[in-house]
């Protein structure tokens, strides 16, 4: 499962970059609001610009005419863009126009297999079922995610699923289990799901052990009888 980053921050972007695992990023309205007023266009190419792969950006039109129109100007942009189009009527008319004309499509807000079904046979790139919305509403947001995945293999339709609306670590474990092509994880999830106390307890007990018995000296400091020409320092 790859790792998208779901933001339109540009340092969290460029931090999840550096680390070598953000493989591509979403962001929606919302997420581009919390930037504050920006100039969107230069938002989306700078993100683009330190992204390796697809950046997907939302439309706002609620038109199939209007969505396609968005679709066709921000696929400009820059070559790794690609368009979320909202999981509707209008929407499903505008991704089976934008696919023939090899837009690449990222079918939103889905919250059935249904709505999925619908996508993969407009010829989106993706589909992303918005798990924790669900939950929010006690449904079980990873069970349409599952579903999803078994219907695209049983057809072996080339659609990949992004589990997105995903808010802990946890999802990110359900998502893989799941066989999710793409979770795309807040930064916050980015930072949870490296960690692991266990790993603290080990790295600290490690350093114990050896500084007990080397002192402060570090590994390449050492030298040995049969290799004296070693690193001293
Ligand atoms: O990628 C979808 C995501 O941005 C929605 O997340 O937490 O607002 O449901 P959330």
């Amino acid at each position: 499962m790859r790792l998208f980053l779901d933001t339109a921050n540009i340092d969290h972007i460029r931090h999840g970059v550096e680390l070598g695992v953000i493989t591509g990023v979403t962001t929606n309205p919302s997420l581009v609001s919390k930037e504050g007023k920006v100039d969107y266009r230069e938002l989306v190419k700078e993100i683009c610009s330190v992204v390796p792969g697809p950046v997907s950006t939302e439309v706002l039109s609620q038109t199939a005419s209007g969505m396609i129109a968005e679709a066709r100007e921000v696929a400009k942009w820059a070559d790794n863009v690609v368009v979320k189009i909202p999981a509707s009527l209008e929407g499903l008319k505008a991704t089976s126009v934008l696919s023939k004309e090899n837009i690449r499509v990222n079918f939103t807000l889905c919250f059935s297999l249904n709505q999925a079904l619908l996508a993969a046979a407009a010829g989106a790139t993706f589909i992303s079922p918005f798990v924790g919305r669900l939950d929010d509403i006690g449904e079980d947001g990873m069970r349409v995610v599952v579903d999803i995945v078994q219907f695209l293999d049983y057809y072996e339709l080339p659609t990949q699923v992004i589990a997105a609306s995903i808010r802990h670590a946890q999802h990110c474990v359900l998502a893989a289990k799941a066989g999710a092509h793409i979770a795309t994880v807040p930064y916050s999830v980015l930072l949870q799901i490296i960690h692991h106390p266990l790993t603290d307890i080990g790295i600290k007990r490690f350093t114990d052990d050896w500084r007990n018995v080397m002192g402060e000296t570090g590994i390449l400091a050492t030298r040995t009888e049969s290799d004296p020409h070693e690193l001293t320092n």
